[in-house]
């Protein structure tokens, strides 16, 4: 170690599983860190915000690390960069606008901050000089947020296609695999320590949707806002249509797609698709994550591993603690992600086009098909395939499963269409659309 050796203090705010994964991390890594930084520096924790001081934890931390007050952890003159990782877009947000304010660097792993209060954040940033890092934000241990904010700094990026929350990767999976039922896949979900504490928003899509915004806004520049991407979660999605999905062919995936088109619009949606089986995408199973992107120097690449959990999280917040580290010790700019322009424009969900699955539920009589075939016809749908298996044990039941597999068309004219079609007296409720995503 050299005389330059300057320690670095970090406070964090929240010491649950990412934060007891971090702070396990640093104890573990330290030196190693240390050596890595050329000697410049050393990272300590000198203080943690916890709700409850009295919390029996499984690790070395000493009991005056905890204090039960975040001013304490922000206002410590001793800590120079503060780590949020309590999640929620109300405290939290309280937490890092202070810290910007003091002009200290923000590491933090919450998209559902950045994504819904990104813009008076982005300016505090500004204002302040101070970085806000949230490597951790999208995609767990996978190092997209640097990739994309450097590694391809110079490339237009065509498409980024992923699967971008771990739970409900998970969830489908073990529905498709195992054949579990929606509820029971999510409790194994939450005991592996995959979901949110409140899983509401990986399965209804919104976890997601965050961190699709996140990363539209590092590709293209402007803090998008959550009324600009279509959201769809898997909470509807059931054992029927994985059946299909599977004997057609494909597997059902919550895909996010983040993709520029010529005329500069930018398509923007997160919502269950079918990908086919032979699609890479198609074999990332459980808690991994992956996102396929397009850059038009690059050309194509793919970024693989876990997208949750609290290792691969640790690692990504500890990445942005020491690139933090490298700024404070030595006082150069900061690099992190400032917005850099506003001029976008979101394209409409119902201008975006891709071939269709849809499911309806209709009375079996004679007709029926070619009703539901003539609406389409009229209206220039093309039809692919149609599928309507007969129950061996109920060959006469009245009420069945009519699929059917349609060209590409786009999705204002797929609504329009079904809408006609849902008048039948023949068609029971509202149809199950997915899109086919070729990719
Ligand atoms: N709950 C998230 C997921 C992990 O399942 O992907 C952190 O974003």
């Amino acid at each position: 170690m050299t005389e330059q050796l300057k320690t670095i203090g970090v406070g964090l705010a929240g010491f649950g599983t990412v934060g007891t994964g971090v702070w396990e991390t640093i104890n573990k890594n330290g030196d190693l860190i240390t050596n890595r930084s050329s000697n410049q520096f050393k990272i300590n924790i000198v203080k943690a915000a916890v709700k409850d001081i009295n919390k029996k934890r499984i690790n070395d931390a000493p009991p005056n690390l905890f204090t039960p007050d975040w001013q304490d952890v922000v206002n410590n003159q001793d800590v120079h960069i503060v780590v949020e990782l309590i999640g929620g877009t109300t405290t939290a947000f309280d937490i890092v606008a202070a810290a910007l304010k003091l002009g200290k660097t923000v590491v933090t792993g919450n998209k559902a901050l950045l994504a819904e209060r990104g813009t008076e954040l982005f300016q505090l940033s500004k204002l302040h000089n101070a970085a806000i890092h949230f490597e951790a934000a999208v995609a767990g241990g996978i190092p997209i947020i640097k990739a994309v904010h450097d590694s391809y700094v110079g490339n237009n990026i065509e498409s980024m296609t992923g699967i971008i929350n771990g739970t409900s990767n998970y969830i489908l999976e073990r529905m498709t695999t195992a054949g579990l039922a929606y509820p029971e896949a999510l409790q194994e979900a939450q005991q592996l320590g995959y979901a949110e504490a409140d899983p509401t928003l990986d399965v209804n899509g919104w976890d997601a949707a965050h961190k699709a915004i996140l990363l539209a806004s590092l590709a293209y520049g402007p803090i998008i806002q959550p009324d600009e991407i279509y959201v769809r979660g898997i909470e509807r999605v059931t054992s029927t249509d994985i059946a299909f999905a599977n004997k057609l062919g494909y597997n059902i995936k919550l895909l996010s797609v983040i993709r520029k088109h010529p005329d500069g619009q930018i398509e923007l949606r997160t919502q269950p698709s079918f990908i086919p089986k032979s699609h890479i995408l198609s074999s990332v199973n459980g808690v991994f994550n992956a996102i396929a992107l397009k850059g038009d120097a690059s050309g194509d690449a793919l970024f693989y591993g876990r997208g949750a959990g609290k290792e691969p999280t640790a690692s990504s917040v500890v990445a942005d603690i020491v690139d933090a580290a490298h700024t404070c010790s030595s006082g150069a700019p900061h690099r992190g992600f400032l917005p850099y322009s506003d001029n976008t424009s979101i394209m409409s969900i119902d201008e975006t086009s891709t071939p269709y699955y849809v499911r309806f539920d209709v009375t079996d009589r004679p007709g029926v098909i070619a009703e539901i075939a003539q609406i389409l016809a009229n209206d220039g749908v093309g039809i692919s395939g149609t599928h309507s298996p007969v129950d061996p044990e109920n060959p006469d039941k009245d009420f069945v499963d009519m699929v059917f597999q349609l060209h590409t068309c786009n999705f204002g004219k797929l609504r329009s269409t079904l809408k006609k079609v849902i008048a039948l007296d023949s068609v029971n409720s509202e149809p199950v659309v997915f899109r086919i995503e070729n990719l």
